[in-house]
């Protein structure tokens, strides 16, 4: 059977990625440190894991919805704290170690590459991130990432958490492009509807893959499974 012909590459001022869950694996920190969490195959590190990402985001969301800011690292220490609690778990230096790892978080394997392929077509690349400056210039510099993005983007000069429309803004207004020139790139559904609702044209980085949120078949240019396909995605 012939197979469907491939998708027309998507012209760019800029291609911006979210950092944690799209370049950065947000599972890594508790990853490193699995074996002081539970016994091999007990699912209690992947379910710590878990909660402490949907707690990070939960506060992002309800923070921005009350007018309240409290940067991304705190909400991640905050969010950590209840996991670990949940857990039954109170070991100081456990909660360090995570903490420390989660600022020095492994890329995925395909992130490295796929931005360096991008440059070397000429796309501008950045990062658009709900992180605070200080622990997205950790989490990009121990990744090997900085020498491979023109800008790294943080919602914090604005105080509020994507996805409100204002932070897509930041990107735009980087590039001094219009937002349907910019790609975005987020393995966050929520983030890419955000992005999409926003104006941008968005890539929806579907990993695993998970079930279709947010109408995104619609709102979105399409779904790419690793980040390799973006280089034929998309062209400066
Ligand atoms: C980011 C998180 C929230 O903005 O995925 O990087």
């Amino acid at each position: 059977m012939a197979s469907p012909p491939a998708p027309r590459p998507i012209p760019v001022g800029a291609c911006v990625f979210d950092a944690y869950g799209t370049l950065l694996d947000v599972h890594a920190a508790v990853g490193r440190h699995a074996a002081r969490i539970g016994a091999p195959g007990d699912g209690k590190a992947a379910a710590l894991s878990a909660l402490w990402r949907a707690k990070q985001l939960e506060y992002s969301w309800i923070l921005s919805q009350t007018g309240d800011y409290e940067d991304f690292e705190a909400l991640t220490e905050r969010a950590l704290d209840v996991a670990l609690a949940t857990h039954g778990i109170a070991d100081p230096l456990l909660r360090q170690s995570l903490l420390a790892a989660y600022r020095e978080l492994d890329a995925y394997p395909d992130a490295g590459p796929a931005l360096a392929a991008l440059q070397a077509k000429g796309v501008a690349t950045a990062i658009l991130s709900n992180g605070s400056p200080g622990m997205l210039a950790a989490a990009v510099g121990a990744a090997g990432l900085a020498p491979r993005l023109d800008a790294v983007l943080s919602v914090d000069d604005l105080r509020i958490y994507k996805p409100a429309p204002r932070v897509y803004a930041l990107a735009a207004m980087r590039f001094g492009c219009a937002p349907r020139d910019i790609v975005f790139v987020s393995g966050n559904a929520w983030d890419a509807y955000g992005a999409a609702r926003f104006g941008c044209r968005v890539l929806w980085l579907n990993r695993t893959p998970q079930p279709e949120e947010y109408g995104l078949d619609r709102l979105a240019e399409g779904r790419i499974t690793t980040l390799a396909e973006l280089p034929d995605r998309i062209f400066a």
